[in-house]
């Protein structure tokens, strides 16, 4: 592999000191082999500028921390390789959440608002017996196992036309979440209670079909599909009122 010497412009801005407007700054830096952007950012830390913000906890796909705008598109900076990347590296923080500082934003936050608002536990009157597995058929435990996929990383959201024009717009995540517990045969709510919460210009019918959610999802899930599978439950819910 040729060496490169790597050329980085990222984002600075520090929230706690506005005096000091919003930047690009640069970093040189020589490829190694097999560098992850990860490994770059801990480099430029540890090398070149100590200040620099940015968030990391798995370095494997698992937590969701490390996304960020990647030359403008979302993605997993533990999961990107510089050798897929041209020499020059814009790196910024994701739009739509709190910005904390530099690379780092605050999307727990809204995951958390997610959770409260779709109600993300199962709803049932069974008292729990842990002597009795409840079984279900394998395509639906299938189903429900791709939607848990979710790793909360933020960039469906991010890179989503309509969360980044109105505030209030639920996004791919949350239609997910509702998504996995419609499927699950042990959550007991009445269809109704999904939809008051996404039947509406925030939710389901504020998606322009654009499917960056779906491009830009690390954990390949089927994000249209879900959202899909809601609307069409939603079809069919409204024509069963019609029919009585
Ligand atoms: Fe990230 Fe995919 Fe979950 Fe969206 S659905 S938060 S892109 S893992
Ligand atoms: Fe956990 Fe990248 S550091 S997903």
């Amino acid at each position: 592999m040729a060496e490169r010497l790597l050329t980085f412009s990222v984002f600075r801005y520090n929230p706690l000191t506005p005096e000091i407007p919003p930047r690009l700054q640069e970093y040189q830096l020589e490829e190694t082999m097999g560098m992850s952007l990860f490994i770059a950012l801990n480099r430029l830390r540890e090398e070149q500028d100590p200040s620099l913000m940015f968030d990391f906890v798995c370095r494997a796909a698992i937590c969701g921390s490390c996304a960020m705008l990647i030359n403008g598109r979302p993605g997993l900076a533990c999961k990107t390789l510089t050798q897929d990347l041209p020499e020059k590296i814009t790196l910024m923080p994701l739009p739509v959440f709190k910005l904390v500082g530099d690379l780092s934003v605050d999307t727990g936050v809204w995951f958390r608002h997610l959770n409260v608002r779709t109600e993300a536990w199962i709803h049932t009157g069974k008292v729990f017996n842990p002597q009795i597995e409840e079984r279900m058929d394998n395509p639906t435990a299938q189903d429900i196992y791709d939607a848990e996929r979710c790793i909360e990383c933020g960039c469906c959201i991010a890179g989503c036309a309509t969360a980044n024009m109105r505030a209030d717009f639920m996004g791919a995540a949350f239609l997910n979440r509702i998504a996995r517990f419609m499927i699950d045969p042990r959550d007991e709510r009445p269809r109704a209670r999904y939809f008051e919460v996404v039947g509406t210009d925030a939710g389901v019918f504020g998606c322009i079909g654009l499917m960056a959610c779906d491009d830009l999802c690390p954990m390949e899930i089927p994000l249209q599909g879900q959202l899909a599978f809601v609307r069409r439950k939603m079809a069919q819910m409204a024509l069963c009122c019609k029919c009585k």
